[in-house]
């Protein structure tokens, strides 16, 4: 694999488990909250987050490729309301997505077309990803401050299912 990819490759599994860890300071927010819907939502999330590094930790690990770990910053966010919460997840993910178009666009020009077809299920992934806070956001605009309209959506942020784990990096 090209230089400049392998390093991003390597930084990308540091940013989804940095992914997590910042997921893990929101359900912290919301079991602060008394959320316990929210918070089981969130926490689905950061298990998402993690079974990504892997996916991508997997993949360098098939192919041979040597995986440098980097440090895990601190999550520095602090939380004012549910919708701040999914203001401040829709932003994190614009951000995983562009990282993970940079990768995309570097594998390209590296002609590194195993890579480019691996690239391919985390740039639809990040669909859903950038859709999922979106949705939220337009539910918490019609529950606007009505108590009860939140503790609706907890309810129906409780029955988030559990993600499935990658074993390998086609999995
Ligand atoms: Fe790993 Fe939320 O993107």
């Amino acid at each position: 694999m090209e230089k400049k990819l392998v390093q991003e490759m390597n930084a990308q599994i540091t940013k989804e488990f940095y992914s997590a860890y910042l997921y893990l300071s929101m359900v912290a927010y919301f079991d602060k909250e008394s959320l316990d819907g929210c918070s089981h939502w969130m926490k689905m999330q950061a298990q998402e987050e993690l079974i990504h590094g892997m996916k991508i930790f997997n993949y360098l690990s098939e192919i041979g490729t040597p995986i440098t770990l980097g440090p895990i910053d601190k999550p520095n966010l602090k939380f004012s309301s549910v919708e701040d919460v999914f203001k401040k997840t829709l932003a994190h993910e614009k951000k995983v997505t562009a990282s993970i178009n940079n990768l995309y666009d570097l594998a390209q020009k590296a002609k590194d077309s195993a890579t480019v077809i691996f690239l391919q299920w985390f740039v639809t992934e990040q669909i859903e990803e950038e859709k999922n806070p979106t949705d939220i956001l337009a539910k918490l605009k019609h529950i606007g401050t009505q108590p009860a309209g939140i503790l609706i959506l907890d309810k129906e942020l409780a029955t988030r299912p559990q993600p499935v784990v990658a074993t390998t990096a086609s999995a």
